[in-house]
């Protein structure tokens, strides 16, 4: 019956593959108790996955300074939608509330979504320390704005745009972020369809003379087929702003819709969809790109409608690797827990 309802109304949803014995080892994600205690006597490059497409990254630490931090697309609410009652539920909780994240520099946003823009978290953010920058794309400042974030704090970028931040007082590294380009769309309502852009973020960690320190790159949400094959925006990436110590890139291959998860169905990646949102084969071409030395997987598992719609993303994604999804190798590229705090080796990029 809801096959036909869904046929007839020519909705993209297929019947979700139950996943076979085939899961080459990997094993589904959930959510732990952050050890964000190990931040604090760690010099290098960490990141922690927060749920959804949200991340806490903490740069290498200069000597006797605290390591800059930067988290992108926080979202912490049940639900992303306006109403606690209605969209999508969360199904791995968010690891901690926002006032017991360390100590953050900069939230970076990659669109309006709701669930990338979480009002109540940006908020909340600002709350905790009133020393935070905001990074947004294009049109999204008077958003962050209505929750009360000072305009002066909102750093509104076009694509390509840069805004750098020089080092503080006693401190070598400045700050660099970069809105890079994105293939996706942005709302918030029926009537503000891509009124406000979208886009990824490059951030470095900079010192004069000095090759760059550290870099990272966050897709935010994207696609990364075009009716023309490959989107080239991600190597024109890599090539001006890569390579990056770390990627993180949304591996995308089902709903976020709750009830039809339950029921055995969700959102079908064909190719319509595929433009809008990176499948885990596209992921891996994408994190080659723009060269990422090391990739986290996010955007998958957290809103997901039943374990294996959580699963299967990762399972794709070790396949599309001959079979692994390990992110230490070099190249590699696999997912962490959510509250999971890890180290990489950073060495410079060169
Ligand atoms: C919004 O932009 C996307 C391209 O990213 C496009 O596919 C879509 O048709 C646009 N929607 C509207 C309502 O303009
Ligand atoms: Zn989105």
């Amino acid at each position: 019956m809801l096959a036909s309802v869904m046929g007839l109304m020519r909705l993209p949803f297929v019947r979700a593959t139950p996943l076979g014995q085939d899961l080459h080892g990997v094993k589904t994600v959930k959510t732990i108790k952050p050890n964000f205690e190990v931040l604090e006597s760690v010099d290098k490059l960490c990141a922690a996955w927060l749920g959804h497409a949200g991340f806490l990254i903490q740069l290498p630490a200069e000597p006797g300074q605290r390591p800059v931090r930067i988290v992108f697309d926080p979202i912490f609410s049940d639900r992303a939608y306006p109403s606690a009652w209605i969209g999508p539920r969360r199904r791995l909780l968010a690891p901690c509330k926002i006032e017991e994240l360390p100590d953050v520099d900069f939230v970076a946003v990659s669109h309006n979504h709701y669930d990338h823009c979480d009002l109540d978290a940006l908020k909340a953010m600002w709350k905790k320390s009133h020393g935070v920058e905001f990074l947004v794309p294009l049109g999204v400042k008077a958003t962050l704005e209505s929750v009360g974030i000072p305009s002066r704090r909102i750093h509104e970028l076009d694509w390509w745009d840069n805004v750098a931040f020089p080092p503080t007082i006693g401190r070598k590294f400045s700050y660099s972020f970069t809105c890079t380009p994105a293939q996706h769309n942005s709302g918030r309502g029926i009537l503000d369809q891509n009124w406000t852009l979208w886009c990824s973020w490059v951030v470095q960690q900079i010192s004069e003379g000095d090759p760059v320190a550290a870099s990272v790159f966050f897709a935010g949400d994207t696609g990364y087929q075009t009716a023309g094959g490959a989107c080239p925006i991600f190597k024109e990436i890599g090539e001006k702003l890569g390579p990056f110590n770390l990627a993180m890139i949304p591996i995308w291959s089902g709903a976020s819709l709750t009830v039809l998860g339950k029921m055995g169905y969700k959102l079908s990646d064909d190719s319509h969809l595929a433009t809008l949102h990176a499948t885990p084969e596209d992921a891996v071409r994408m994190a080659a790109d723009v060269r990422a030395r090391h990739t986290l997987a996010m955007h998958f598992a957290t809103f997901a409608g039943s374990d294996d719609e959580a699963l299967e993303p990762l399972v794709r994604l070790a396949k599309a690797q001959g079979g692994t999804a390990d992110w230490r190798q070099e190249g590699g590229f696999g997912a962490i827990d959510v509250g999971e705090c890890v180290e990489l080796n950073c060495g410079s990029v060169e």
